[in-house]
């Protein structure tokens, strides 16, 4: 049994997660007493060491790449945005010792877009850009801000419109190519395919950017992404990464442990700022 509660993030790869270091700056800035680690867990160990972990006296998890399907699987039971997401980010353990599964993702979204951008998602016209899993985590909560469209768009047409269709009853949701956003318009553009990672971008015509309106990319890193990039060169209002989606989405896995809201905004300056030359 450890002395302090102990949380941690598992995944593979995981020696470059900042999750740690936001927890620890997190845990200081509120006077809570606990210990956050990292472990390097590969999807075939997933069940044997999130067991181990909870057994030990762990209080919380973390799950990212390839484990939050298995961590969704694991949970006993799930909050309504991560059984509609099918990915789970966070456990926590309960009082009367089951695990609770949530998906902060896309409420970290959504709240680096609202307040730390200043953005009205409502009655405007929104583009995602991808269908994977990191799309189906964002869905929910950006419809649950009544916005005039939701278009997601994606290489493989048929899971675009699968995608939009399991969402169909919470809001004006279509899926469709990317051939098929000629001649169309949007005030907010995400991009939550895993291309920018590469350097690669999505075919996307000219103009399909509104005047004045915003980029975001789901992926972060120390340089600007290639949509980043492609958000400057069509004069986005901002063009945005998503180191403060990471921010966010933790802190509210620390208050779902803590009960206690952190402040995000000094985490993120401090962690931008280390990533400027
Ligand atoms: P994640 O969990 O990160 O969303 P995923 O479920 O494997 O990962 O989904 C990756 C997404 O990025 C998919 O929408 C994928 O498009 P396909 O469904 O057509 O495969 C998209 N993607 C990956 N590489 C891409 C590229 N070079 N151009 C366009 N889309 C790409």
């Amino acid at each position: 049994m450890t002395l302090i509660d102990h949380y941690a993030v598992f995944g593979h790869p995981i020696k470059h997660s900042k999750s740690p270091r936001i927890h620890r700056l997190f845990a200081e800035q509120t006077g809570q007493a606990l210990e956050y680690t990292a472990q390097d867990v590969p999807a075939e160990q997933f069940q044997r060491a999130v067991t181990t972990f909870f057994a030990e006296g762990g209080k919380g998890l973390n799950c990212t790449v390839p484990l939050k399907e298995l961590a969704w699987s694991y949970a006993d039971h799930k909050t309504e945005r991560a059984q509609q997401s099918k990915a789970v980010n966070t456990l926590a353990l309960q009082a009367d010792g089951s695990l609770l599964g949530d998906n902060t993702d896309g409420i970290g979204l959504v709240t680096d877009l609202i307040a730390n951008h200043g953005l009205d998602l409502s009655e405007i016209r929104i583009l995602i850009l991808g269908a994977g899993g990191a799309s189906r985590g964002i869905i929910l909560p950006l419809l649950k801000q009544a916005p005039q469209t939701l278009v997601i768009a994606n290489r493989t047409v048929d899971k675009a419109v699968n995608l939009a269709a399991e969402f169909h009853n919470k809001g004006s949701i279509t899926g469709c190519g990317f051939d098929d956003l000629n001649n169309r318009q949007f005030d907010l553009i995400l991009n939550a395919t895993s291309a920018s990672l590469s350097g690669q971008l999505p075919p996307l015509p000219a103009g399909l950017l509104a005047t004045g309106g915003h980029c975001y990319d789901l992926a972060y890193g120390n340089e600007p992404t290639a949509f980043v990039r492609w958000g400057l060169e069509n004069h986005a209002a901002k063009s945005l990464d998503g180191l403060g989606m990471l921010v966010e989405q933790a802190a509210e896995a620390f208050f779902i442990w803590r009960g206690i809201r952190p402040q995000t905004q000094p985490v993120i300056e401090l962690l931008d700022a280390e990533r400027k030359p």
